[in-house]
């Protein structure tokens, strides 16, 4: 059994990384004012903070203790995250209410949540059942991301969509079962320390890219106005042929042809 100066030695967070999780704060909610105000007044630093505690106690084999602790945090914020489940630097979840957070879990750096969130399993495996979220990911209010696949960096996730088979990195997933709208171009390799600031300066609150607005049109969408541009052109060279074929016999003229248009199809208007 460890010794209790052990645990309070690993519970205990140095300076800058306690510093490093609120300024999360300040990067990515622009209505935050200051350090102190953050730590009285939101969910998601004081539900990080608490899980920290509870995620070293489970760590020093103190279960039910970590148990508590995880409780205790979910009583006070709404918020319930495992005690087991991994959560990197800079972890926020802004407004915080009905978020889940399983077991097996694992959270890399500078990931956002919003309310309503459940990262949650679709197996009783006793293993790997929760999704891992790489670094920057973003998941919007009311998201489910269900099982144990990778969503990759910097993916976005929309509000309300039902995750359940793996993102690729820089990909923006809707609806549900989700799809792709957006496979955005990976981003340079860069230092740790220049990623972060990167971050900092590049974070979209609420998952909207404005540098992304020509790539991200719905592919569905997409491929029905390419086919229907297709079909006006084949129009225009079915016509061509008719005058073509009409100078070459008057007769074909007179027949009753009838006139086919995109324009009857209802969905364009
Ligand atoms: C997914 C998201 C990041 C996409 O943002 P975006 O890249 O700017 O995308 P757009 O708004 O241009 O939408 C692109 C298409 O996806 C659709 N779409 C966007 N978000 C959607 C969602 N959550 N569910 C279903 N469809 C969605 C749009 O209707 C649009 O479809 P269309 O091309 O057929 O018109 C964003 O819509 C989102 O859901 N962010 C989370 C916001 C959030 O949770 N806020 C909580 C604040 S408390």
């Amino acid at each position: 059994m460890p010794s209790l100066i052990s645990v309070i030695k690993s519970l205990k967070k140095t300076k800058s990384e306690l510093h490093e999780d609120i300024n999360a704060v300040f990067d990515r909610d622009p209505a935050a004012r200051n350090q102190i105000e953050v730590l009285l007044t939101y969910p998601g630093i004081q539900a990080l903070l608490l899980h920290r505690a509870a995620n070293g106690l489970w760590n020093h084999n103190q279960k039910s203790l970590a148990r508590g602790v995880s409780y205790g945090s979910r009583m006070l914020t709404g918020i319930e995250i495992h005690p087991a489940a991994k959560i990197g630097k800079r972890f926020f979840i802004d407004h915080g209410m009905g978020v889940v957070i399983g077991e097996t879990a694992e959270i890399g750096d500078d990931v956002t949540l919003y309310q309503g969130v459940t990262l949650g399993g679709v197996s009783l495996d006793k293993g790997k059942r929760h999704p891992t979220l790489e670094d920057g990911v973003v998941v919007g209010a009311g998201a489910k991301v269900l099982g144990p696949f990778t969503v990759g960096k910097n993916a976005k996730i929309g509000s309300n969509a039902v995750v359940v088979k793996a993102v690729p990195e820089n990909a923006t997933m809707v609806g549900s079962a989700a799809r792709m709208i957006t496979k955005a171009k990976p981003k340079e390799e860069k230092s740790q320390d220049s990623q972060h600031q990167d971050l900092e300066k590049a974070f979209n609150a609420y998952g909207i890219d404005l540098d992304l607005q020509d790539d991200k049109k719905d592919p569905v969408a997409n491929a029905f106005a390419t086919m229907l541009e297709h079909i006006q052109e084949s129009e225009a060279r079915i016509d061509e042929l008719q005058k073509v074929i009409c100078k070459l016999d008057p007769d074909y003229c007179e027949k009753e042809i009838k006139k086919l248009s995109a324009d009857q199809l209802n969905v364009l208007k």
